[in-house]
């Protein structure tokens, strides 16, 4: 038998980058290839990038100067760009990066096998059709080796809000929602292959309108038909938008004891001035009136959003509504950013904001968002709550799993082997993780 191939992927960006490197992996498996853990030893790599902000999109250049170096000293040697820079950017990579075979955008990789053999004859690939067939269909079946308790499951692609800011509906590009037979056949056989927590993906997750045997499904009836599967203990998904919150997924929250008290819910800003200039289609009371009847439904439930500072035109006032709307809250965790001007999107257009002054106000949103981090971390203390362990700790016996609040916890030995869910009672907060025993 030949001797394989070795593969090297590095994933930038997003959970569902995450998912999508794990199926290009499975796709180049059919063509003899495994999967390596450094770039000087491997015969292909694939950078499966980020175009969200600006920096992200800079980062595959320099990576791309420093693989260089790998190209010149091996000639054979192979290297793609997925993802989507790789969407957005097209043919200006090759023509930026002459060393670059082969550029996949994220609706084409079912096409990576015969672009592979394409790319091993010399010549140079590029494919960022949006297809009309569905990628999920033309790959493979996923091989059947044994994985690790946590997984993710895209269920849904794309997105038709176009916040002015967001380049995703136009390198993901329109809504789809996955048929609902797929995902729970897939949903099975990760659970057979020993995953026991299953996030699923989209970037509008909570419009998922997936085809069922008895017409369109919901976000929540999938949910409700994922939970009937034996062995699947936990369900989470993300990223929702507020407009998408139906009835039916605030009650499964009340209802539906395997979807984890943890909701990612994005508001992005807390003035409604910025927020029709984001084009966000809702207002700052609307979304605390939200996670009023989420929270009506799931008491205990911990919020994380995202936010960006600095928007076009953001006044200091505008910013303190932002700040105004975190303190109402009252977040878990979350994520904030500078804006980022994106070509092509209706915000680059608008008058920016100084970058001393989104440094500023970055720093100030932290900080607060930090204070209420802590505290719910804090207040975890005392409490028990469920684990599922994942990995051993840095000291012998030790493992660290995952809180039914995403909160990562460490339990000294003996402890559970990986896949395990226990009870753990919380005995103090670190600042990244809390110490725990199991009951
Ligand atoms: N600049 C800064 N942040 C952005 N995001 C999306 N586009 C931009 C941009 N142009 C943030 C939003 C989104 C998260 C995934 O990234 O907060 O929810
Ligand atoms: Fe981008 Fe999310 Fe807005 Fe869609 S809903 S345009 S993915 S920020």
């Amino acid at each position: 038998m030949a001797e394989a191939r070795k593969l090297y992927i590095r994933t930038y960006g997003c959970q569902m980058n995450v998912y999508d490197s794990e199926r290009m992996a499975e796709a180049l498996g059919g063509n003899g290839y495994v999967e390596v853990s450094s770039p000087e030893e491997a015969d292909m790599i694939l950078l499966n990038t980020c175009h969200i902000r600006e920096k992200a999109a800079e980062k595959v250049y320099s990576e791309l100067g420093r693989m260089r170096e790998l190209k010149l000293a091996r000639p054979d040697l192979k290297i793609g760009v997925a993802g989507c820079v790789a969407q957005a950017e097209g043919a200006e990579i090759m023509r930026r990066q002459p060393m670059v075979d082969l550029v996949v955008g994220p609706q084409s990789y079912h096409r990576l096998p015969e672009m592979e053999r394409e790319a091993g004859q010399g010549a140079k690939v590029l494919d960022t059709d949006f297809p009309e067939e569905d990628k999920f269909e033309k790959l493979e079946a996923r091989p059947k080796a044994k994985r690790g308790p946590a997984a993710f499951l895209t269920v849904q692609e794309g997105c038709d809000k176009f916040c002015a800011f967001c380049v995703v509906p136009y390198t993901r590009g329109a809504e789809v929602s996955r048929p609902a037979s797929r995902i729970l056949d897939e949903a099975r056989d990760l659970v057979d292959r020993g995953v026991r927590e299953i996030t699923l993906l989209g970037q509008n997750v909570n419009a998922y309108h997936g085809a069922g045997p008895d017409g369109d499904w919901s976000l929540a009836r999938l949910i409700r038909e994922l939970a009937r599967i034996d062995g699947l203990a936990r369900i989470r998904f993300t990223t929702s938008h507020p407009n998408d919150m139906g009835d039916d997924l605030i009650a499964a929250h009340g209802e539906c004891d395997k979807l984890m008290p943890y909701l990612h819910l994005p508001v992005q800003s807390g003035s409604d001035r910025i927020l029709k200039r984001m084009n966000r289609q809702h207002t700052a009371e609307g979304y605390l009136r939200l996670v009023e009847r989420i929270r009506a439904a799931r008491p205990d439930i911990l919020l994380s959003g995202d936010f960006i500072v600095g928007f076009p035109e953001e006044t200091e006032a505008d910013f303190q509504a932002t700040l105004d709307l975190i303190e109402a809250v009252g977040y878990g965790s979350a994520f904030s950013f500078k804006y980022s001007t994106r070509p092509g999107t209706p915000a680059a257009e608008r008058p920016q904001v100084a970058e001393a002054e989104k440094d500023e106000r970055l720093q100030r949103l932290q900080a607060l968002i930090t204070r209420q981090q802590r505290a719910a971390q804090d207040g975890m203390v005392g409490r028990e709550v469920g684990v599922l362990f994942e990995k051993p700790g840095r000291m012998p016996g030790q493992m660290i799993g995952k809180s039914d609040y995403l909160h990562s916890v460490v339990v000294d030995g003996p402890a559970p082997e990986a896949g395990t869910l226990s009870r753990v009672r919380i005995l103090a907060s670190h600042p990244n993780s809390l110490l725990g025993e199991c009951i």
